[in-house]
């Protein structure tokens, strides 16, 4: 009996093992895609950047200011989200983190959207934020996680995952958030499914939605924020 637990644990290591080296396959995509080319004129990114030679290196290339400046809350959704990735510091190049400021308006809405590559970890500096996010289908069936967060709190949105934040406060309200990769992407649910360009076709977005087409021309008529 002994012996055969012994057995057992040494398979559950192998097994462990193996799958750790598993990870040493191809790296995860650090933009949206990658696509091969021939010739290294066309060349753009190689999933991250180029890098400078190290030793050209300089402070600047670690460096932005002006984050103490809110940005322009004054469009529909009343919210204006600040980057800080690779974008802006070509240093975050192959770190996998970045930081964004997201300011709101009263009222303001940071809409429901997700970042494909990247965990969030957001604080909250001025205000109050109502915030959640939706599990997926599959996993747990589409779960409404919510909470209402205060100055000094801290929430988490798992990658991936549908969230949002809407000030509920008759003040301005302003947060700063960690991301897990230079560049976590945005996919704005409303602007990519009705904002798209060229528009998704009637047909789809009438029965995916389960709607007249009227309203899915009305929402792709809309202008969609890309905040
Ligand atoms: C966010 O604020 C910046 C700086 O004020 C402004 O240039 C930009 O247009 C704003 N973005 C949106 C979506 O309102
Ligand atoms: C904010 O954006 C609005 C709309 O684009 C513009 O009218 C206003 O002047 C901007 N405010 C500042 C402080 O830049």
């Amino acid at each position: 009996m002994k012996k055969m637990g012994a057995q057992f644990l040494i398979v559950i290591v192998f097994l462990a093992l193996a799958s750790s080296f598993a990870f040493a396959s191809d790296p995860s995509p650090l933009q949206d895609f990658c696509v091969a080319v021939d010739d290294p004129k066309d060349a753009l990114f190689v999933n991250g950047k180029f890098c400078k030679n190290p030793m050209l290196a300089t402070a600047e290339d670690f460096f932005r200011k002006g984050l103490d400046i809110a940005g322009n809350t004054s469009n529909k959704v009343g919210s204006n989200v600040t980057q800080v990735n690779v974008a802006q510091i070509p240093g975050l190049n192959t770190l996998g983190v970045s930081l964004v400021r997201i300011d709101y308006a009263p009222y303001g809405l940071n809409p429901p959207h997700t970042h494909p590559r990247a965990t969030e970890i957001l604080t909250v500096l001025e205000g109050t934020l109502y915030v959640g996010f939706v599990t997926s289908n599959s996993d747990t069936g589409n779960r409404l996680i919510t909470k209402v967060l205060n100055k000094g709190d801290v929430f988490v949105f798992p990658i991936g995952l549908i969230h949002f934040q809407f000030n509920t406060g008759h003040s301005n309200a302003v947060a700063i958030a960690g991301l897990s990769s230079q560049n976590p992407g945005v996919i704005t649910i409303a602007n990519s499914v009705f904002g798209s360009n060229p528009p998704i076709s009637d047909d789809v977005l009438t029965k995916a939605f389960q709607v007249e087409k009227d309203v899915v021309d009305y929402l792709q008529a809309q202008f969609w924020v890309n905040n």
